[in-house]
């Protein structure tokens, strides 16, 4: 691939130092994937340059204005701090005739709004948890179509904000306290599911048109001596004492049969399709005992970090972390929607 120009759009706080150098585990967490892909791509030969924004639409202008870049990628995960705004800038890269990396805005909207992207899921014969959603403002009462196990999460905040164990509840009492909770600390409407015993899957697919899949991965928690459920908590995701304590371990997924794992190949690349994603997406799934497949939500852009599940995924196939952020950046240039 040719040397791009690049700006390379983050949180302004997660604009990294220009090396590791002095910083702690937990501080380096932080900005890792703003940092890995950062020096991957100048590695590679491209011209990139952090542009940290927040709340200022103004920077990203004017560093398309100054800078010319062939590129924007895209590490944008929210804009004045709110997740679902993170489409709204990418339509702004549109109307600014900037070519981007990963998935574009209607994908973004549809999959951050679990609710409307799981109507879409069923309407498109699609597995997924039966669920219900009380907005702000509405008392949580059980539809008799959902019984016992449920689990109560955000309508639209991502990266497990709002989860712990106390998400799964057995009773009326504790779904009318889990959905007061979502709507007073989180803030938002709350999305209660079917809860689904079982294993945690998760794919990456690649593409616009043609879809490229990674082998599929799984979170499991290899020492549970106090039998916490398999949830993908915060905690779980970034705590390196739980971690630990749990044996937290991500991985290719064993012992899936062929026709399982093709099944589930496939499911992907249809999740994909109907939400309308493009760049890179991660599907997470779960797979219940007796063999049953539930779609949990589609994540665009999920997270690239240097040997994070995705990237991990993705070299498993063969593809390695510079070919992957290239790979990327040629979907972006290529990219054409058809709105
Ligand atoms: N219906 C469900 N049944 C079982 N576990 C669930 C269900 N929904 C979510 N989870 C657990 O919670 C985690 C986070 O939920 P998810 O919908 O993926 O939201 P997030 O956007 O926070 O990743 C999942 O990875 C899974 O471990
Ligand atoms: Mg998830």
């Amino acid at each position: 691939m040719n040397p791009l120009r690049v700006i390379v759009l983050m949180h302004e706080d997660l604009v990294p130092p220009d090396s590791l150098e002095g910083y702690s585990e937990t501080e380096i967490l932080e900005w890792k994937t703003e940092f890995d892909v950062l020096h991957t791509l100048r590695e590679i030969g491209h011209d990139a340059q952090p542009v940290g924004v927040s709340d200022d639409l103004g920077k990203i202008r004017r560093a398309i204005v100054e800078m010319k870049p062939h590129l924007a990628f895209n590490l944008l995960e929210e804009f004045h701090g709110i997740p679902v705004y993170d489409s709204h800038v990418v339509s702004y890269l549109i109307l600014a005739q900037q070519k981007y990396t990963g998935c574009n805005p209607r994908g973004l909207m549809l999959a951050h709004d679990k609710a409307l992207s799981k109507q879409i899921l069923t309407y498109h014969r699609v597995p997924n948890p039966k669920f219900v959603v009380f907005s702000r403002g509405q008392r949580a009462k059980r539809p008799a179509r959902l019984d016992f196990p449920l689990f109560v999460k955000s309508a639209t905040e991502d990266a497990s904000l709002g989860l712990s164990r106390a998400s799964i509840v057995r009773n009326d009492e504790q779904l009318l306290e889990r959905v007061r909770i979502i709507h007073e600390t989180v803030k938002t409407d709350a999305l209660c599911e079917q809860y689904i015993e079982g294993r945690e899957l998760y794919v990456g697919v690649m593409g616009n048109q043609r879809l490229q899949t990674f082998p599929i991965w799984e979170l499991e928690f290899r020492e549970n001596p106090d039998g916490v459920p398999l949830i993908a908590t915060r905690k779980a995701k970034w705590d390196p004492d739980f971690q630990k304590k749990y044996g937290v371990m991500t991985d290719a997924a064993k012992d899936l049969p062929a026709d399982l794992t093709s099944k589930i190949v496939r499911m992907c690349k249809r999740v994909y399709r109907v939400l309308n994603l493009s760049g890179y997406a991660r599907i997470d799934l779960r797979l219940t005992d007796d063999g049953r497949i539930f779609v949990l939500e589609a994540n665009p852009n999920p997270n690239l970090s240097f040997g994070e599940d995705f990237a991990e995924s993705a070299e498993a196939a063969g593809v390695g972390y510079e070919e992957l952020l290239n790979r990327i950046c040629s979907l972006g240039l290529r990219y054409e929607s058809s709105l």
